[in-house]
C-alpha cells in the first residue's frame, strides 16, 4: 500500500510529449522512442482490437535503469501512433522495484499480459513474481496479481520475463532463469487455464554451458514441424567473428517435446542482429506472420547513450518479419512500413560509377542498395557527416562484413567484424533514422541496428572505388505520428 500512495502523487506530465520544437539532432523521425526518460524491451507485443499494441519497459522519470513501468503505444498502420501511455505502475507489493518485462496473449477478447514483479527486500535481495493482468478494448486493465511466487529449487532469483505460446490447448509459460550453479536456463511452465500454473521443467537444449543469464525467451513456431527458441543470453565470451556486444540476442531452431520439455536437434545458436545496440527482442504472431521488435540499446554501456543528456535514452526497432529459410530466420521490414516513403529522392539501376558519392539533405532515409561483386574483391561505403563516418566494407574472397564506428566523436565507438554469405552481388537495404541505423544484408540473412550521434546535420553517401550499381534507391522518410 505505501508505494501505492507514493505513485498517486506524482506528476508523470505527459502533456509535455512529443513536442514538435525539440530540435535535438539526435530525435528520431520514426522510431518509437520516449519524449523523456528511459525506454527498454519491447513488451506485450499484440494486435489486438484492430491494432498493433506495442508495450514497453519505460522509466518515465529519468534515464537509468530504475522505476520501470509498461508503456504503450497503439497503432493500425506504423505511421500514426497513439501517444505514449503509462500502463503498468510499480506500486504492489509484489512489483514495487519494477513491473519487468514480459509477455501477451488474447483470451475471450480480454489481452491478458504478462510480467515480472521484480521486488527489492530491506538488505537489497531480490525476488521475482510472475503476475497477470486484465487489459481490455476500452483500455481500463486490472492487475490480476501474482501467478507464480517465486523461483523454484535450485534456482536464484533472476527468473523473469514471461512469455506465454499455446501448444494442443494448453498454454506454456517461458520464463529465463538462473540455476544455483549461474548457469542461463528457461524454465517451462504449464497451465489448462492461464490462472494456474505447474513447473513443467527446465527446458532441455545442447547448451549445457551458455552464460550466466537468459533473459526474455520466447518460444514459436517456424513451420509444421520446427520451433525457434529465441533468448538474450549473457556470459558469452567475445568470438572473432561472434558475440561482440557485451550481450547477446540470438535463437536455435529444433523439434520442440513439450512432455519432455526438450528443444532437440537444434540449430547452433545464431546471433539474431550483429550489432551494436540490439537486444532482447520480442516475437509475436500476426496474419500466419511471426514479426520481431528489438530494443535498439544495451544494458551496463548506458554512457554511450549521449542523448540521456537531454533527458531521454534508447528506442524501439522497426517490426521485421522473420522467416524461416535455409534453417535460418531472414528478417524483412514489416510491408506496412512502406507507408512511411515520402518521396523517392535517387533511382539508379545498372550504372558502373567511380567513388560515387550522393548528398542528401535528410538523415531520414531508406536505402535499397544492390553491388555488383563480379568485378571487385572488396567493397567499401561511408556514410558521411562531415568530418565524422560510420564505415562498412566487405571482403569477398574472405566473406567478412565489418562495420566501424571509431570515426564517430560521441556515443559507442569500435567494430562488429561478422561473415556474410554473398554470391553475386552485395545487397544492403538500410533505414537511417537521426540517430538510429538499420541495416538488413542479403534479404535479411544478417542485419545490424546501431546508434551513432553525429555532430552536425551534413549527411553524404559514398561508394568507393568502380563499382556496377545495379540498384540504388532512396526514399526520404515521414515522421510518425501521435495522437491521442
Ligand atoms: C532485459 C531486461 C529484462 C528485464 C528488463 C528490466 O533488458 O533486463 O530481463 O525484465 O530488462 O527492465
Amino acid at each position: 500500500m505505501e508505494s501505492r500512495k507514493i505513485y498517486e502523487n506524482i506528476n508523470y506530465n505527459l502533456e509535455k510529449q512529443y513536442d514538435n520544437e525539440d530540435t535535438n539532432i539526435w530525435r528520431n523521425k520514426f522510431h518509437i522512442e520516449m519524449p523523456f526518460g528511459l525506454i527498454n524491451d519491447p513488451n506485450g507485443l499484440s494486435f489486438y482490437n484492430g491494432e498493433y499494441h506495442i508495450f514497453y519497459q519505460w522509466n518515465p522519470f529519468g534515464c537509468e535503469h530504475k522505476t520501470k513501468h509498461w508503456g504503450l503505444v497503439k497503432t493500425k498502420d506504423f505511421v500514426n501512433f497513439t501517444k505514449p501511455e503509462i500502463i503498468l505502475k510499480p506500486e504492489e507489493w509484489f512489483d514495487k522495484n519494477g513491473c519487468y518485462s514480459g509477455g501477451a496473449y488474447v483470451k475471450n477478447d480480454i489481452l491478458k499480459l504478462f510480467y515480472t514483479g521484480n521486488v527489492k527486500d530491506i538488505n537489497n535481495e531480490r525476488e521475482s513474481y510472475q503476475c497477470m493482468v486484465d487489459y481490455k478494448k476500452d483500455g481500463s486493465f486490472e492487475k490480476k496479481g501474482v501467478l507464480i511466487n517465486k523461483q523454484p529449487k535450485g534456482y536464484t532469483a533472476h527468473f523473469r520475463d514471461p512469455m506465454i505460446f499455446v501448444e494442443n490447448e494448453t498454454y506454456y509459460m517461458v520464463i529465463g532463469a538462473q540455476t544455483e550453479e549461474l548457469k542461463g536456463k528457461a524454465l517451462v511452465y504449464r497451465s489448462k487455464d492461464i490462472n494456474n500454473w505447474q513447473l513443467a521443467g527446465e527446458l532441455k537444449t545442447d547448451m549445457n554451458n551458455f552464460g550466466y543469464m537468459w533473459e526474455c525467451p520466447n518460444v514459436f513456431r517456424v513451420s509444421e514441424e520446427k520451433v525457434a527458441f529465441m533468448f538474450s543470453p549473457q556470459g558469452l565470451n567475445e568470438e572473432e567473428f561472434r558475440y561482440q556486444n557485451i550481450y547477446q540476442s540470438g535463437y536455435v531452431i529444433g523439434d520442440l517435446n513439450l512432455d519432455e520439455v526438450s528443444l532437440t536437434n537444434h540449430t547452433e545458436f545464431k546471433e539474431i542482429d550483429m550489432g551494436f545496440d540490439f537486444y532482447a527482442p520480442q516475437v509475436f504472431n500476426h496474419d500466419g506472420k511471426n514479426i520481431m521488435i528489438g530494443w535498439i540499446g544495451m544494458p551496463d554501456k548506458d554512457n554511450e547513450y549521449v542523448s540521456s543528456n537531454y533527458g531521454w535514452m534508447f528506442g524501439l526497432t522497426m517490426p521485421r518479419i522473420l522467416e524461416y529459410r535455409d534453417n535460418v530466420l531472414y528478417q524483412k521490414p514489416l510491408e506496412l512500413l512502406k507507408n512511411l516513403r515520402e518521396s523517392k529522392t535517387v533511382d539508379i539501376k545498372n550504372q558502373t560509377l567511380n567513388n560515387y558519392s550522393i548528398s542528401l539533405d535528410s538523415r531520414n532515409v531508406e536505402c535499397d542498395l544492390d553491388l555488383d561483386l563480379s568485378n571487385n574483391e572488396n567493397v567499401q561505403l561511408k556514410l558521411k557527416f562531415k568530418d565524422e563516418d560510420i564505415s562498412i566494407s566487405y571482403n569477398k574472397k574472405d566473406k567478412i562484413c565489418i562495420i566501424d564506428r571509431n570515426n564517430m566523436k560521441l556515443g559507442g565507438k569500435g567494430i562488429r567484424k561478422f561473415k556474410l554469405k554473398v554470391n553475386s552481388s552485395l545487397k544492403l537495404h538500410m533505414f537511417i533514422d537521426n540517430s538510429v541505423i538499420e541495416i538488413y544484408y542479403q534479404d535479411g540473412l544478417e542485419t545490424n541496428t546501431l546508434m551513432y550521434f553525429p555532430q552536425n546535420n551534413n549527411f553524404e553517401i559514398e561508394i568507393k572505388n568502380n563499382i556496377k550499381i545495379n540498384k540504388l534507391e532512396i526514399w526520404k522518410l515521414r515522421r510518425i505520428n501521435y495522437e491521442k
